[in-house]
């Protein structure tokens, strides 16, 4: 089953609650948080109070990305806040085994996420120790992006070592997802979709979210 997980990067910030209650209400799997701290990306977004705050208004999965230094100094403050899947970046940790480990342990499931340039061969050993890898299809930092191309083969290269470790994985894509391109991004071997701008844009949730799922 495929699955849907909008970014709220680029849902309307005054409007938070009513959002993510819209997102519910029209059928999405997750909510993709991405956090970002302005050193490992060129961006600043939101942390750990406003996961707190939205935690209460729904039931579905905080599928929180971590686009920050040293994540594991801080995972154990985003599980608490209420996390539900925590993604690290494998170019922001220098103990990636020992981190992947600490976030099992506080009971979260626990995702990998590369980097555009970063080769699929740096999962070989990890991707039986995890829940999740998030290809990144856009350079991490903003939305709105667009879809680097050669990530299509790099989504097929985690399938391949999902399926040569015997290991059933959520593949998630993150970047510049639109409904031109979701169905070729889901054939390549994604099963859990993220989109920021092509859900909110234009503020026409349900009929954006009803697009993307047309290539489901
Ligand atoms: C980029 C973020 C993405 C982003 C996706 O750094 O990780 O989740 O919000 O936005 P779109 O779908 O607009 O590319
Ligand atoms: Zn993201």
């Amino acid at each position: 089953m495929i699955k849907l997980a909008p970014s709220i990067l680029s849902a309307d910030f005054a409007r938070l609650g009513e959002e993510i209650k819209s997102l519910e209400k029209h059928g999405v799997d997750m909510v993709h948080i991405d956090v970002m701290d302005g050193n490992f990306v060129p961006n600043i977004s939101f942390g750990i109070p406003v996961i707190k705050a939205i935690r209460n208004l729904t039931k579905l999965t905080f599928d929180v990305h971590l686009m920050i230094d040293t994540p594991s100094r801080y995972v154990k403050d985003f599980a608490d806040a209420g996390a539900d899947i925590i993604t690290i970046h494998y170019e922001s940790e220098v103990h990636l085994d020992r981190a992947i480990k600490y976030i099992k342990s506080l009971g979260k499931k626990v995702g990998v996420a590369i980097n555009p340039s970063t080769k699929v061969s740096v999962l070989e050993y990890l991707v039986s120790e995890v829940d999740m890898i998030l290809v990144m299809s856009v350079n991490p930092g903003f939305g709105g992006q667009s879809f680097i191309a050669y990530s299509l083969d790099k989504i097929t290269e985690v399938k391949e070592l999902s399926k040569k470790h015997n290991k059933d994985i959520m593949i998630e894509v993150d970047g510049g997802i639109d409904k031109s391109n979701v169905k070729s991004v889901i054939n390549a071997g994604a099963n859990v979709i993220v989109a920021g701008s092509a859900v909110f844009r234009d503020g026409k949730i349900k009929e954006n979210i009803s697009l993307l799922k047309e290539g489901f």
